[in-house]
């Protein structure tokens, strides 16, 4: 089935760990905004030069250069899977970017199947957010306390070299909540409003969340 998703949730909801697994469960490619920037910040690309201020301090990169690269994706995945199914984490996260995806749907004549917005309390964020450990290689996530790596310090997947990331300091992830309450959270009420809004509590173990993702969808 091509699912047309969205992920909306604060920084450290979940969104990229359930993401990852909706994208093996219904085959629906994950684009996630934050992982393209990051992988253009470290092969310091044009893009990667833009982008990397506003990400240290935890702001957002401009709306014009996040359209342009979830365009591009969108239309690349089309060419290749022909399916149209994505599943997108972390876009949109303004007004503007909320509506050029729409305008980009209209003109393929798709539309969301659902936007699945993940709450958890703001203490529970910060916990996940600090403890977060992230594979250089192949991007699978731990956290130091609620899923460990091996004990070697490295990838149980592939080995890989595990890092924080730099936004997840103290100082910029009360940045980035701030931002994500102001410029973000606004379009839970513009998606209730389409019609495919799913609030999904995201407190609780992966699986479970995971488990009220799918009857959401269902
Ligand atoms: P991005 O990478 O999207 O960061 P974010 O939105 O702040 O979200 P995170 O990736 O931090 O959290 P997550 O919800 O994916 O949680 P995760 O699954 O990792 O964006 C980074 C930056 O890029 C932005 O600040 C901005 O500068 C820029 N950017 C990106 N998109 C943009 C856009 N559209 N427009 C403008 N700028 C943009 O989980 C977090 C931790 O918790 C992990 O350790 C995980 O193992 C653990 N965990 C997950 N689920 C559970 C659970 N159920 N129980 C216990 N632990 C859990
Ligand atoms: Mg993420």
């Amino acid at each position: 089935m091509a699912l047309r998703l969205v992920m909306l949730g604060p920084p450290g909801a979940g969104k990229g760990t359930q993401a990852r697994r909706l994208q093996e469960e219904y085959g629906s490619p994950q684009i996630s905004t934050g992982d393209m920037l990051r992988d253009a910040v470290e092969a310091d690309t044009e893009l990667g030069r833009q982008a990397a201020h506003a990400m240290q301090n935890g702001g957002l990169v401009s709306d014009d250069v996040v359209i342009g690269i979830v365009a591009e994706r969108l239309r690349e995945l089309k060419r290749v899977k022909g399916d149209g199914g994505f599943i997108l984490d972390g876009f949109p996260r303004t007004a503007a970017q909320a509506k050029a995806l729409d305008t980009l749907l209209a003109g393929r004549g798709e539309q969301l199947d659902a936007v699945i917005a993940i709450t958890v309390p703001r203490e529970r964020l910060i916990e996940r957010l600090a403890g977060r450990l992230v594979c250089r290689q192949c991007g699978a996530m731990y956290h130091k306390k609620f899923d460990p790596p091996p004990p070697d310090g490295r990838c149980g997947r592939c080995g890989g070299r595990l890092y924080q990331r730099e936004d997840d300091r103290e100082i910029s992830v009360s940045h980035r909540l701030e931002v994500y309450a102001r410029e973000t959270a606004p379009l839970i009420d513009y998606y209730r409003q389409a019609g495919v809004l799913r609030e999904v509590d995201g407190d609780g173990a992966r699986d479970e969340v995971l488990g009220r993702i799918r009857t959401g969808l269902a």
